[in-house]
């Protein structure tokens, strides 16, 4: 990729990094991105699926079609960056690099719409509602693949830790199946100095917290990959008090159906079990969350012979991550590979969903050239 274009991706990056916006509220995000595509001269649909944007390059000679798809969204997180393009919007950051992945998507339509060696149909699929939101689910409701129909799809997340700009392919799992659960115990309040009077559910909450963490230990086969964390607890109102309710807030991940629904089922016996101990009841909510995100064979292979020949640094090597991803809701419809490219340093604290984190603007032209070399490989296959 030539400098100037370089450029150009690092400018619309900075911007939508400044601008950032939640899962289901990317207006101008998606108005951003419209306006890019126009310039571009590229057909749009938005408003697919929400704040979602699906654009369309086409050229005669070849009824091959493949997918391409960028996620929009930031975190409520405030950023603590102190960089020039720093979030201009209090409490919510940019710290997932989804604008990055956003202006790679550009960046690749750009490529492909000056490149015209290609034939056949690039649907590039600017989707809303990453961070727990739902954007696949509402784009597919809306018909996303009955109206832009394609047989493949390719993305990407960048990746701190790994070298900036290296393509790391999975052949099969890259990232986990997640669900969010809550659990409730309902005791009873009573002064703090009268203990006899209460049921309290904090005592309750600290054996149910460490009872779940037999589950992995204990329930599931040493073989199989998975985690139970518990992120938040809720509970108590005055430290002379004893507080009538406890809340326990968590994720698990795995990567198979029987190990998640093993999890579910350990999570309610316990819960249920530790609650009945202490004379009180469990209340428990399950979340369905993301699918684990698992790469169809021999689309891996191609995109990875793909970014090789196109230059790219690729590695084949890592072990798949427990963090979860909503581009396997559109692999359970199509084939397609989800790949990682490397984001450089993580050091300072550039992780994703941390407030120190910066998507790197030098990998812009790699991630750019790995979507548009993967769809160029799609169609001519
Ligand atoms: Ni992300």
């Amino acid at each position: 990729m030539d400098e100037e274009t370089a450029a150009r991706l690092g400018a619309w990056r900075r911007h939508l990094h400044a601008h950032p916006e939640l899962s289901t509220e990317e207006r101008e995000t998606a108005a951003f991105v419209a306006a890019r595509l126009d310039e571009m001269g590229i057909p749009f649909v938005a408003g697919v699926g929400g704040h979602g944007v699906v654009a369309t390059l086409s050229r005669p000679g070849s009824e091959r079609s493949v997918a391409l798809r960028a996620d929009m969204d930031a975190l409520p997180i405030p950023e603590e960056t102190n960089l020039a393009h720093a979030s201009t919007r209090p409490g919510v950051m940019h710290a997932c690099g989804h604008d990055g992945h956003t202006a790679s998507l550009l960046g690749a339509a750009l490529l492909l719409a000056r490149d015209a060696s290609w034939r056949g149909t690039v649907r590039l699929v600017f989707q809303p509602a990453e961070e727990g939101g739902g954007g696949p689910r509402a784009m597919l409701a809306d018909g996303l693949i009955e109206r832009f129909p394609f047989e493949r799809i390719f993305g990407f997340h960048n990746w701190p830790g790994l070298e900036a700009g290296t393509v790391m392919v999975h052949p099969g799992p890259v990232m986990a199946a997640g669900r969010r659960f809550s659990v409730t115990l309902h005791g009873k309040a009573a002064h703090a100095a009268l203990p006899h009077l209460a049921k309290d559910p904090m005592l309750a909450a600290a054996h149910l917290m460490l009872a779940l963490q037999s589950i992995v230990a204990r329930n599931v086969s040493p073989l199989d990959a998975a985690v139970v964390t518990i992120g938040m607890i809720e509970a108590g109102n005055a430290p002379n008090q004893i507080p009538e309710t406890a809340t326990l807030r968590g994720t698990f991940r795995s990567y198979r159906e029987e190990v998640h629904e093993l999890i579910d089922g350990a999570i309610r016996r316990i819960a249920e079990g530790i609650a009945a101990s202490f004379g009180m009841t469990a209340e428990i909510a399950m979340l369905r969350g993301n699918l684990a995100t698992i790469n169809t064979r021999e689309e891996a292979e191609l995109a990875a012979a793909a970014a090789a020949a196109a230059g790219l640094s690729v590695r084949r090597d890592l072990a798949p991550s427990m963090t979860g991803e909503d581009f396997s809701w559109y692999l359970q419809k199509k084939p397609g590979t989800f790949a990682w490219i490397g984001n450089g340093t993580n050091e300072g604290g550039r992780d994703l969903h941390s407030p120190h984190y910066d998507f790197n603007d030098a990998i812009l032209p790699a991630a750019a050239t790995f979507l548009a070399a993967s769809a160029r490989a799609a169609l001519e296959e």
